[in-house]
């Protein structure tokens, strides 16, 4: 069936061929009993595990009788349409993973080439597997990392803040007593350097970990985050909130996260983009929630961003809980990243 001058190709080629024509006397549109195995070459013997012998003048219903439909759709469309058909997928009686494109020859005879795609897939598949493993350790990392840093600050919290406060009310009571001028400004002094000290340890404590988002509440927060970042460095900013923080709760865990994240988009727009205003927009809804920093600087390139540990760990801190980030910038046009997530975690 096979001209002799393609017969060496036919007989040597890796990928799998079968050739089929449709059984004398029927007519289009054609069924899978319809169509009879004319040829197939030595790698689909090997490939699909069937002699040739044991194929030829059979109908495609007879030599695959549990085959997954899609295989036999494609010549069956083949024959009917005339075009070209393409398939991939497992097929279970051979073991394999497979493509296939089947293509007419004439008006009565079609070919089908497969390519053995078994070790791609299962190197795509580890590749997956890894890269969720990858995920769920980085997630059990930063889950670490946050309670250390809650430790750190709770410490902080408790103690050195419980220490400053009692100290400042002590200093307090002093200088309401009549002492001497000179004794009373050095009091006056430690009670401004006191009063100094409980507002960094505040701070750091904020820095650390977000306690008080517990008391607080997510917007709070953001609001002093963005002050101790941003006023510092003369950037203006303003924080947008809708919806009702009453009514619509996000999940402490995603509070955090979210604090966390706006806290390294807020490190960006102070280390690249030269900035002068910057806006920080909290929507929340009943089942999504989303945190977007917006910023007037020098904007980027999306196409040739380089990721860093920045983006890169939030778009896969987002990724596992079904949230996502989208980038939207250019060069001298600002950008603005938009994190976007669940607003409860069920799991
Ligand atoms: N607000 C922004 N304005 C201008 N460019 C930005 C901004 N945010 C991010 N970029 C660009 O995107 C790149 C990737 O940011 P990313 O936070 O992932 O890495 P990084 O800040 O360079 O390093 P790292 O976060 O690991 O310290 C940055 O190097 C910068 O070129
Ligand atoms: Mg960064």
């Amino acid at each position: 069936m096979i001209a002799q001058k393609y017969k060496i190709f036919f007989d040597k080629v890796f990928n799998p061929i079968a050739l089929y024509k449709i059984r004398d006397s029927v007519k289009k549109p054609v069924t899978p009993s319809d169509i009879i195995f004319v040829d197939v070459n030595p790698a689909y013997e090997r490939v699909m595990k069937l002699e040739r012998d044991k194929i030829i003048g059979k109908s495609f219903v007879d030599v695959w009788p549990m085959a997954e439909p899609c295989w036999a759709d494609i010549v069956v469309k083949c024959f009917n349409k005339n075009m070209s058909v393409r398939c991939e997928g497992e097929s279970h009686d051979t073991g394999s993973w497979l493509e296939a494109v089947a293509f007419p020859v004439s008006h009565d005879m079609a070919a089908a080439i497969f390519s053995d795609m078994t070790d791609w897939k299962k190197s795509e598949d580890e590749l997956k597997l890894n890269q969720e493993r990858l995920r769920e350790f980085a997630a059990k990392l930063t889950l670490s990392e946050e309670n250390t840093r809650r430790d750190i600050a709770q410490d902080l919290h408790d103690h050195l803040g419980y220490e400053l406060v009692s100290q400042l009310m002590t200093l307090r009571t002093l200088s309401e007593k009549n002492l001497p001028e000179d004794i009373s400004k050095i009091i006056n002094d430690l009670i401004k350097n006191t009063e100094k000290l409980i507002a960094a340890n505040r701070n750091l404590v904020f820095e650390l970990s977000p306690l008080v988002l517990k008391e607080v509440g997510l917007n709070p927060a953001l609001e002093a985050l963005a002050k101790n970042m941003l006023e510092p460095r003369g950037i203006e900013y303003e924080l947008i909130f809708n919806g009702s923080m009453e009514e619509i709760q996000i999940d402490d865990d995603i509070c955090v996260l979210l604090y966390r994240m706006t806290r390294e988009l807020l490190f960006n727009v102070i280390k690249h983009a030269h900035a002068t205003k910057v806006n920080i927009i909290v929507n929340r809804g009943a089942s999504k929630s989303m945190v977007a920093v917006e910023d007037n600087g020098k904007g980027f390139d999306v196409n040739k961003i380089k990721y860093g540990l920045g983006l890169f760990s939030i778009r896969e801190r987002l990724l596992p809980i079904g949230g996502e980030m989208k980038i939207i910038s250019a060069p001298n046009s600002g950008t603005m990243i938009v994190m976007t997530c669940p607003s409860t975690l069920t799991d």
